[in-house]
């Protein structure tokens, strides 16, 4: 597939990369500037990915790349050649029940009320899996600190945190 980005590209100066994104490998040809980001919802059609600042500080961006969280505003596609990409449109598939079961995180933000306008919770979802698959933060301060680069304009962090625990109390989610 070729992906363009912005003006048109010579053939020359585009790069080929192999993604796995959503449990589904994608063969692209991208301009070396390309984002992951724009990647993902410019060229993919995977608009789940929001993109607020564009630049590392709000974490709207979130996706998860080996299972690692990261912003996908401040990564080039092609630093990610071989990786696997899961977006919020891929998480219900991590829960091991199928598309059609939602993640327990997932779950869990419906539960607890955890978002209002929705626009930073594909970001909070993913950095959440991110977080437990860390493993690191164990108490409520320390799941603030640890998503303290997902921002919330609408102000939800209690009840994220509250659905965070749930999980973890679970088990950590899958
Ligand atoms: S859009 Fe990537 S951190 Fe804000
Ligand atoms: S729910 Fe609106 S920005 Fe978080």
């Amino acid at each position: 597939m070729l992906i363009e980005s912005g003006s048109p590209v010579a053939a020359d100066t585009r790069v080929g990369i192999s993604l796995t994104i959503n449990g589904q490998r994608r063969d692209l040809q991208v301009a070396p500037w390309t984002t992951l980001l724009d990647l993902l919802r410019e060229h993919l059609d995977l608009t789940g990915t929001k993109k607020g600042c564009d630049h590392g500080q709000c974490g709207a961006c979130t996706v998860l790349v080996n299972g690692t969280r990261v912003n996908s505003c401040l990564a080039l596609a092609v630093m990610k050649d071989g990786a696997e990409i899961t977006t919020v449109e891929g998480l219900a598939a991590l829960s091991g029940e199928g598309r059609n079961s939602l993640h327990p995180i997932q779950e869990a933000f419906i539960e607890h009320d955890a978002f209002q306008c929705g626009y930073c919770t594909p970001g909070q979802l993913c950095s959440s899996v991110g977080l437990m698959n860390e493993g690191h933060a164990k108490s409520r301060d320390e799941i603030r600190e640890a998503m303290s680069g997902n921002i919330c304009r609408c102000g939800a962090y209690t009840n994220i945190v509250d659905a965070i625990e749930d999980v973890m109390g679970q088990g950590g989610g899958r």
